[in-house]
């Protein structure tokens, strides 16, 4: 048997704004997780169960580019594989689907990591997020390849699309550069889920069109963002999270201005900010999904609470170090 799992995600800046080449930081959420199990098959053909998802079929009766069906067939593919072997393959996931927290990549990269394993040929992190990456973009698109990213390293990542890798640094696929920093003072964040789902295809596409008709309003405001990415990052190595608070409100108001938030993610942050915490702002691709608030630990439940009192359908409290 071979068996991988991958953490969820959640992206503290520099969402939608990563597209267009500006830094954005991420980092694991362990709360979630996705656990996939290969086992040898009796019976031929590769065989999946995702029960999470309703899904128990054979890989040749999934549609060519389902997900499921690429990530296994991206495998075999960079392995030089062309009798598949009988497989079953368990897929098991706690991270809600379109919500932000990176159901989709986390799916991805276990999967691929697992079926590498299963059949000896164990594929080194860079190709395992390339793979997924080819994955991410039947999802989302044009996705900037953050989520993958940082469910493969399962590190805090500052992440750059599509720079050329400067010497020291690790390159990862198609000429993204990413760079794991360090957090000098563990910081508190809650995680707050409208219970919509967050339409991150259609909100990516729609910034797109929005940038096309207006370039430079939509040049100015990635590269706010993109200061903003570079301030927190500062703060969180040099040990100052407490500053982290005010970027949030920042990003949370240049967001709603590409319009990418929505009435519930307002209202989660509004009701965040009540109750004490240092600063809140939706995160992923917005419009429905997650919204975070930076919060002291001590007062992390009570941010949870009023979280859930103004609709939340779930909270997560997560420590980021
Ligand atoms: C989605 O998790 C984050 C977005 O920036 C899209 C992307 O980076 O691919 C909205």
């Amino acid at each position: 048997m071979a068996a991988a799992t991958t953490p969820g995600k959640i992206i503290l800046f520099g969402e939608h704004a990563v597209v267009y080449g500006q830094p954005a930081l991420a980092v694991p959420v362990s709360q979630v997780q996705v656990q996939v199990e290969v086992t040898d098959a009796s019976r031929s053909g590769i065989w999946i169960d995702a029960p999470d998802v309703n899904l128990s079929s054979e890989l040749s009766r999934l549609a060519p580019d389902h997900p499921l069906a690429a990530a296994i067939k991206g495998v075999f593919s960079a392995l030089n594989i062309s009798r598949y072997p009988n497989l079953h393959i368990q897929i098991e996931s706690t991270i809600p689907v379109a919500s932000g927290l990176g159901s989709g990549a986390a799916v991805s990269v276990a999967l691929i990591r697992a079926l590498s394993l299963a059949v000896h040929r164990p594929l080194p992190d860079e190709q395992v997020s390339a793979l997924a990456y080819d994955v991410e973009k039947i999802h989302h698109g044009t996705p900037s390849g953050i989520d993958n990213t940082v469910i493969t390293y399962a590190k805090p990542v500052y992440f750059v699309k599509d720079l050329p890798a400067p010497q020291g640094r690790g390159a990862v696929g198609e000429g993204k550069t990413i760079e794991t920093f360090r957090v000098a003072k563990p910081f508190t964040i809650v995680i707050g889920d409208t219970g919509l789902p967050a339409p991150t295809k259609e909100a990516v596409a729609d910034v797109r069109k929005l940038r096309q008709a207006n370039p430079e309003r939509y040049e100015r405001l990635f590269a706010a963002i993109g200061s903003i990415a570079r301030a927190a990052r500062q703060a969180i190595e040099t040990g100052h999270p407490e500053h982290l608070g005010p970027l949030m409100d920042e990003n949370h108001a240049l967001l709603q201005e590409m319009t990418v938030s929505s009435p519930e993610l307002d209202r989660l942050t509004e009701a965040a900010r009540s109750s004490g915490a240092l600063g809140a702002k939706m995160s992923g691709g917005g419009r429905g999904g997650n919204m975070i608030a930076l919060s002291e630990k001590e007062n992390a439940p009570a941010v949870a609470d009023a979280l859930s009192n103004a609709g939340a359908k779930r909270t997560i409290i997560t420590t980021v170090h």
